[in-house]
């Protein structure tokens, strides 16, 4: 498909919804238009449209949604998405509703999505990064790591009152699926004594470090923020020091889903109009295939696969930080 033959371009929100994706849907919508083409909405991201639930989109659709939490356009994680024919199924609803080319806000199971669509027809995807965990490569944030990051420092403060006031140690789990992004900066934001997180699980016995170094004679309460993860989440640890240091008491808070709703910040909200704007300015230079992302703060164009697939590790700067202020 050539630049100059895009008339209608698709916007979609796919996988775990991120705080500022209505910001994106919103800048989206409104830079097309400005740039005299014609929007439509995909509701409950790939499944919706495999299924046809696209509407028209005018400015009026994105009115009034750059303060709100949530996605308006729905989200889901489609498995027909993921299969041949359910791609297959979304071509031809693409066609007959006469979209050309296709935004896709999501994280990276999403961008996947975009890149395996991209490959298998002719089809310009544009990715934007929407996802709390902040697990895109290419891109210093992603939409929603921000927001939620603020979420847990205010959630911390709170536990850090009661932690202190009973003098004890709290697991507090955060989420961020195999990233330790939202875990390792949501502890230094809150002043947390220590985090676990999943990209040094394997390295050395994070726990055992953190009791030999980090429960000294001043402080006899803490706090540890843990990554989420099935085989060793907060429980799993609070049940280790319950077991190994049993003159501690320990208490567990999991955040859960309040992480991924709420208003989002500032910064959220530029950060994706920002990459909504930069989306249809790409796909009006005939870029394809990418993701839009910021760097330096200035906005960049990273391919897909390199997105979804490159590792976006976690400065030593950050783990230093952390252990130095803790102590
Ligand atoms: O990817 C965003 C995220 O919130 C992860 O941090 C978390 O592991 C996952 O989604 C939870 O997904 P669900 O809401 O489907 O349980």
């Amino acid at each position: 498909m050539q630049p100059s033959k895009i008339k209608c371009i698709g916007i979609l929100t796919s996988g775990g919804d991120a705080p500022g994706m209505n910001a994106a849907i919103r800048a989206v919508t409104r830079s097309a238009i400005c740039h005299g083409f014609s929007v439509k909405g995909i509701y409950r991201g790939y499944e919706g449209l495999i299924n046809g639930e696209i509407k028209d989109f005018t400015t009026e659709n994105v009115s009034n949604i750059i303060q709100t939490g949530g996605t308006i356009l729905r989200t889901a994680r489609s498995k027909a998405f993921e299969t041949p024919e359910g791609k297959q199924q979304a071509y031809d609803q693409m066609v007959k509703h006469g979209i050309d080319a296709l935004v896709v806000i999501g994280g990276d199971g999403s961008l996947t999505g975009a890149r395996d669509f991209a490959e298998m027809f002719d089809v310009p995807c544009v990715g934007l990064p929407g996802t709390i965990d902040n697990d895109l490569y290419g891109t210093y944030s992603t939409i929603g790591y921000d927001t939620t990051l603020n979420t847990i420092t205010q959630c911390v403060d709170k536990i850090r009152d009661t932690a202190h006031s009973h003098e004890r140690i709290f697991f507090v789990e955060v989420m961020g699926r195999d990233a330790g992004f939202l875990a390792q900066n949501s502890a230094i934001a809150a002043g947390a004594e220590a985090a676990i997180i999943p990209e040094y699980i394997t390295n050395s016995d994070q726990l055992v470090k953190f009791m030999e170094r980090g429960i000294r004679k001043s402080k006899k309460s803490c706090i540890v923020i843990v990554s989420e993860s099935p085989k060793c989440g907060a429980m799993h640890y609070a049940n280790r020091v319950k077991k190994e240091y049993p003159q501690f008491d320990v208490r567990v808070s999991i955040l859960g889903h309040l992480q991924r709703g709420g208003s989002p910040s500032a910064y959220d909200r530029i950060l994706a109009s920002r990459l909504g704007v930069g989306a249809i300015e790409a796909i009006m230079q005939g870029q394809r295939n990418i993701m839009i992302g910021i760097r330096n703060d200035e906005v960049v164009y990273v391919p897909l696969s390199a997105a979804i697939s490159r590792e976006k590790p976690i400065s030593q700067e950050l783990i230093t930080v952390l252990d130095e202020l803790s102590i």
